[in-house]
C-alpha cells in the first residue's frame, strides 16, 4: 500500500490559496491585476464588510469567451505565458495562472464576462467546484464577484482582522494600483459609500492630488534621472515638509508595484543630513530597469522582485533622489497655488529655481569669509549652479538673521546660520574623509582643560579633528595643547568651536565610519557657522549666497531644518486683495 498520493486539485488549490490569498486585500489585488492585464481603462471595485462579505471587481477589458471563462478557474490556466522563457521581461501583472482558482477554492465566486457588448457567460463556483455555466448579458468586459471569502476554511477565516483593518489593507492595495496606473479610471465603494474616485491623470503629481489632495501633492519634488540602463522617476517629499505622521512610500519596478525595503532605505539615505533622526520621507518612485536585470517570479503574490545587481540599483536610486533634493526647488513655498494637471507648473519651478540662474559669474571678488573652499569633488552636472557661476541678486539682511532677495516667483528668505552650516558641513565632510584642510599655527599654543566627558569625546574623534586642521597634543589628565587650527573663515573662533563641538559630541558614539564622519562634520559645522545675530557685510552675504548655491543640498541644514523659505507673489497678491 503506497503512502504517497497526489492531492486532488481542489485540495491543491486550497493550499495554493494560502500563499496567494492571505486576506481580502490579496484577492482584490489579484482581481484588479487581471482586469488591468485584460486592458481595462476603467475599474469598479465594490467591497462589503471589509471584503469578507463581498468583493466585486468590474472592468471594461477584453473579456473572455465561454470556453476561456470556464478554463480560467482551472489551476495553472493562463493566457499570459506559454513557456518558462516567457517569464523574462513578462509585462503582465499575472502569469502564474493560480489566482482565480485559488480565490475560487476558498469562496463562492461568480464570473460574468463578455468579449463584446451583449451576450455574456456566467460561471458560478463554490469552494472551487463549478456549479453551473449559463448565459447572461453584459457590456464588453468582466465582473468577478467573490462572496464569503474563506467560508469553507474556518481556520483561515479566524485569522481575518476586523472589517476596518481588512478594509484599510484593501484601500492600500487600491491606492498602490492607482499610483502605478494613472491612465486608468478607478472607482471604489465600501459598504455602499464612495471611497476613492480617480480619473485618468496626466502626471503622477496629479494622481497623488486626486488621491490625497492638492496640498499633500504640493509637498513633493519631481525626480527624473537616468544612469546607465536604469531610470528613476517620480516624486519625493521636500525634506522640510516631512512630518512624523502619514508617511507614504511606494515603489514600482517596470510598472509593477513592489515592496522593497532596500530601495526604501536607499531613498532614505539620499535624505541623510537633511532630516532629523527618526523622520522618514514619503515618496512614489518608478524604476525602469532592463527586463533581464530583474526576476519578478520570486514571490507568490509577486509583491517582491529580485535584482541581479541590487547594489547598483540602490546606489542609482540614492544618487538620483539626492540630485533632486539638491535643486532649489527643494525649498518650501508659502502659498504657491497648485494647479492640477499642469505639468508646466512643475517645469517652471524646476531645478535652478530658488538660487537663480546661471550665465556669467558675478565678478565681485570673494572676500574669503565664505570662500567656496578647495576643489569640489562632485561630478559635473550635480552642481550645475556651481559650475556655471551664479548671478547673485541684491541681498538684504533682516534681523541679523535672514538674507532676503527677490525672485521671479516671489520673495526668498535664507537663514544665514543654517545656510552657512550647510556650506561648512559639506566642506568639513570632504576634509574629514580625505584630509587636506588648511590650518594655521598658533603663535602661542593654547592649553585647554577638558571635562572628563569632553576628553572622552576628543579621544574618540582625535583623528578627525586632525583632518579638520586641528593640531593638538594630548597631555593626558584631560589637558590638551592646541598648536594649530583650521581657518575656514575669518570670523571663526577655533578654540571656542573645539570646546562647543566636544561638548556636543560627548555621549554619542557611532560605530559606522560614515556616521562618525557625518556626525563630526555636522557638529563642527554648526559650531563654526555664523550665528543668528551676526551682522554680515554685503560682500559676506554675496559670498555666502554663492557658496550655498554651490552645495549639493542647499535647501537644508544638517538638522533637517530648511535653509530657504519662499513666499510666492501669489500669496502676497492674495493677502493684498489683488486677486
Ligand atoms: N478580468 C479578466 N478579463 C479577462 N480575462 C481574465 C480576467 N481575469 C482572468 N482572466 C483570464 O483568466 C486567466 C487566469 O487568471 P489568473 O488565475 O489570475 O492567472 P494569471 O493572471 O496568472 O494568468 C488569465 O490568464 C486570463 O486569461
Ligand atoms: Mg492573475
Amino acid at each position: 500500500m503506497p503512502r504517497i498520493a497526489v492531492l486532488p486539485s481542489t485540495v491543491a488549490d486550497q493550499i495554493a490559496a494560502g500563499e496567494v490569498v492571505e486576506r481580502p486585500a490579496s484577492a482584490v489585488k489579484e482581481l484588479v491585476e487581471n482586469a488591468l492585464d485584460a486592458g481595462a481603462t476603467a475599474l469598479d471595485v465594490e467591497v462589503e464588510d471589509g471584503g469578507r462579505a463581498l468583493i466585486r471587481v468590474s472592468d471594461d477589458g477584453t473579456g473572455m469567451d465561454a470556453e476561456d471563462a470556464r478554463l480560467a478557474l482551472a489551476r495553472h490556466a493562463t493566457s499570459k505565458i506559454r513557456q518558462a522563457g516567457d517569464l523574462v521581461g513578462v509585462a503582465s501583472y499575472g502569469f502564474r495562472g493560480e489566482a482565480l482558482p485559488a480565490i475560487a477554492s476558498v469562496s463562492r465566486l461568480e464570473l460574468l464576462t463578455a468579449v463584446e457588448d451583449g451576450s455574456a457567460t456566467l460561471v458560478r463556483a463554490a469552494a472551487g467546484a463549478v456549479e453551473d455555466v449559463t448565459e447572461g448579458s453584459r457590456r464588453r468586459g468582466t465582473t468577478v464577484a467573490v462572496r464569503q471569502l474563506f467560508f469553507n476554511t474556518p481556520a483561515r477565516r479566524k485569522f481575518l482582522r476586523s472589517a476596518r483593518s481588512e478594509w484599510r489593507a484593501i484601500a492600500d492595495t487600491l491606492v498602490t494600483v492607482a499610483l502605478a496606473r494613472r491612465d486608468v479610471r478607478i472607482r471604489v465603494t465600501s459598504d455602499g459609500r464612495e471611497a476613492l474616485v480617480v480619473a485618468p491623470a496626466p502626471t503622477l503629481r496629479a494622481r497623488v492630488a486626486s488621491i490625497w489632495g492638492g496640498e499633500f501633492a504640493e509637498r513633493f519634488l519631481d525626480v527624473d534621472g537616468v544612469s546607465g540602463p536604469i531610470r528613476v522617476c517620480g516624486i519625493v517629499e521636500r525634506p522640510g515638509d516631512v512630518g512624523v505622521a502619514s508617511r507614504r512610500a511606494f515603489v514600482m519596478v517596470n510598472g509593477r508595484p513592489v515592496r522593497d525595503t532596500g530601495i526604501a532605505r536607499a531613498v532614505e539615505s539620499a535624505y541623510r543630513s537633511t532630516l532629523p533622526a527618526g523622520l522618514r520621507p514619503s515618496f512614489v518612485l518608478e524604476l525602469t530597469v532592463p527586463a533581464d536585470e530583474v526576476d519578478v517570479n520570486v514571490h507568490p503574490a509577486k509583491a517582491e522582485v529580485r535584482f541581479h545587481n541590487r547594489w547598483v540599483v540602490e546606489r542609482t536610486v540614492e544618487r538620483i533622489v539626492q540630485t533632486a533634493l539638491g535643486t532649489g526647488d527643494a525649498a518650501p513655498w508659502i502659498g504657491r497655488g497648485w494647479s492640477p494637471g499642469l505639468p508646466g507648473a512643475e517645469a517652471a519651478s524646476g531645478a535652478l529655481d530658488t538660487l537663480p540662474a546661471v550665465r556669467a559669474t558675478d565678478d565681485m571678488p570673494d572676500d574669503g569669509l565664505f570662500h567656496p573652499g578647495e576643489q569640489s569633488t562632485r561630478a559635473p552636472g550635480e552642481t550645475a549652479i556651481a559650475a556655471a557661476g551664479v548671478v547673485v541678486p541684491p541681498l538684504v539682511q533682516l534681523r541679523r538673521m535672514y538674507l532676503m532677495y527677490e525672485h521671479d516667483q516671489g520673495v526668498v528668505l535664507i537663514d544665514q546660520h543654517s545656510a552657512h552650516e550647510r556650506v561648512l558641513y559639506e566642506r568639513f565632510l570632504g576634509v574629514v574623509q580625505d584630509g587636506g584642510a588648511p590650518s594655521q599655527r598658533l603663535l602661542f599654543p593654547e592649553t585647554v582643560h577638558l571635562s572628563p566627558a569632553d576628553a572622552d569625546a576628543y579621544e574618540a574623534n582625535a583623528d578627525l579633528f586632525a583632518r579638520l586642521g586641528y593640531e593638538i597634543e594630548d597631555f593626558g589628565g584631560h589637558t590638551v595643547v592646541v598648536q594649530a587650527v583650521p581657518t575656514p573663515h575669518p570670523r571663526f573662533d577655533a578654540l571656542q568651536c573645539l570646546r562647543e563641538s566636544l561638548a556636543a559630541l560627548s555621549g554619542t558614539r557611532h560605530t559606522a565610519v560614515h556616521a562618525r564622519h557625518e556626525h563630526l562634520a555636522a557638529t563642527v559645522a554648526c559650531k563654526a557657522a555664523v550665528k543668528a545675530g551676526d551682522l554680515l557685510a554685503p560682500d559676506e552675504m554675496r559670498a555666502l549666497f554663492r557658496a550655498l548655491a554651490a552645495t549639493a543640498l542647499p535647501a537644508h541644514d544638517v538638522h533637517g531644518r530648511t535653509t530657504i523659505v519662499r513666499l510666492s507673489w501669489d500669496e502676497l497678491d492674495r493677502r493684498f486683495g489683488r486677486r
